[in-house]
């Protein structure tokens, strides 16, 4: 029997609950693949660094290294600036790993409402690919004259050949396997002279590897513009690190809401820990009432045992949810019901258990 021992960060707000539903959720599916799975949950996270004066131990990223997969919920609080929690903690978890591909999936289910009109179930189905190593969030930078009328910011973008070819072909090698093979790539080389020419020209070589593939190539205002005039067209999508993020909440909201939104940091070298989290942040204007939708850290969840190896557990997991989004009893408050997390968490567990 395959055991795992997963580590878990609930960290910060809603993370702390939807991550809990998540957990109960893998325990419920394990058995369909004949798995076992051990918890280690480490207490990291801004309440952490209110106690310590850091986000997690000095060793973190040695600790977490053991683990076949991390859980992690979300990170972020109003009383601590963003750039100190998520560099304490997020960021360089996906860095040391090397967690090239961050895959962010928006599907529109039968049951959920687009914002966008007249969206039938199942149109909208795509895949981004976001670069998470380098590129805008590569960390490079300096001030100078801080504090004074003279303060100077300096940030810099890291393009690499090496690290652009390698999400763009893991797109187009995920495309080969989708019915519609298609990639767009999101762009913005008409400012951005140098990385970004890079990227395209990178973009240009691999896509030439596969000529079964359509390819188009996106200006990123006119990609965050064709996102809602034609949401549907889009199937494999490859970004850049910042251009990512920013589309993959756009899509989110175009397939109805932030709280359907999974994500996968996988690490390139499959011997590294890969982590797995919705897409989504913790939410302060909702934390703490027991009300935000699991089913991102859920979905994020079965992301992980797919990633494992464990088919019919994730399967069994994408088939609960969709049933309860078409069935449309136990809907959260994001999606027009009034379910509390908890009761989605046991009416996702209940559907597993029948699957
Ligand atoms: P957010 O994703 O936390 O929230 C955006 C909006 O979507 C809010 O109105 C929120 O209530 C709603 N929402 C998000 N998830 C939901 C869910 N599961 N159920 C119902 N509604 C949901 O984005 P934000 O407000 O920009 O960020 C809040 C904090 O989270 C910040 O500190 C930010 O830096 C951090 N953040 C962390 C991560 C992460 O840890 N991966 C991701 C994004 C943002
Ligand atoms: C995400 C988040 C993070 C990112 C933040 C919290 C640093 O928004 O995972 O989408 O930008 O990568
Ligand atoms: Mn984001």
């Amino acid at each position: 029997m395959p055991e795992f021992q997963i580590a878990v960060i609930e960290g910060d707000g809603i993370g702390v609950d939807v991550t809990r539903e998540a957990v109960k959720v893998v325990e419920a599916a394990a058995p369909l693949d004949d798995a076992r799975f051990s918890w280690r949950h480490f207490p990291w996270g801004t309440d952490y660094y209110f106690q310590h004066g850091r986000m997690a131990a000095e060793d973190y990223l040695d600790q977490l290294a053991p683990h076949d997969a991390l859980l992690l919920g979300a990170v972020g609080h109003p009383d601590v600036q963003d750039h100190i929690t998520l560099n304490g903690l997020l960021l360089p978890i996906r860095r040391r790993f090397d967690q090239a591909i961050c895959l962010r999936p928006a599907f529109l289910y039968a049951g959920v409402e687009s914002p966008l009109r007249d969206k039938p179930p199942e149109s909208i189905d795509m895949l981004v690919f976001r670069e998470n190593t380098e590129g805008e969030y590569a960390n490079i930078g300096g001030r100078l004259y801080q504090h004074s009328d003279q303060d100077v910011a300096v940030q810099t973008s890291v393009f690499t050949r090496r690290g652009c070819e390698r999400i763009i072909r893991a797109a187009f090698e995920k495309a080969m396997t989708r019915p519609r093979r298609s990639v767009a790539s999101i762009t913005k080389s008409n400012a951005q002279g140098y990385g970004m020419v890079l990227w395209d020209e990178t973009f240009t070589d691999v896509a030439a590897e596969f000529p079964d593939i359509e390819t188009e190539s996106l200006l990123i205002d006119r990609a965050a513009m064709e996102f809602v005039r034609r949401p549907e067209s889009f199937d494999v999508v490859v970004a850049s690190n910042l251009f990512g993020d920013i589309l993959t909440d756009l899509a989110a909201i175009v397939v109805g809401s932030m709280g359907l939104a999974a994500s996968a940091n996988i690490a390139i070298d499959r011997k590294n820990l890969s982590m797995f989290e919705p897409v989504h942040g913790s939410a302060p204007d909702i934390a703490g009432q027991g009300i935000a939708n699991p089913l991102a850290a859920i979905l994020s969840a079965a992301m992980m045992l797919e990633h494992l190896d464990l088919p019919h557990a994730s399967e069994a997991i994408h088939s609960a949810v969709k049933q309860l989004l078409a069935a449309g009893e136990t809907m959260p408050p994001d999606l027009g019901g009034s379910a509390t997390t908890e009761q989605i968490g046991d009416r996702i567990v209940q559907l597993v258990l029948e699957h």
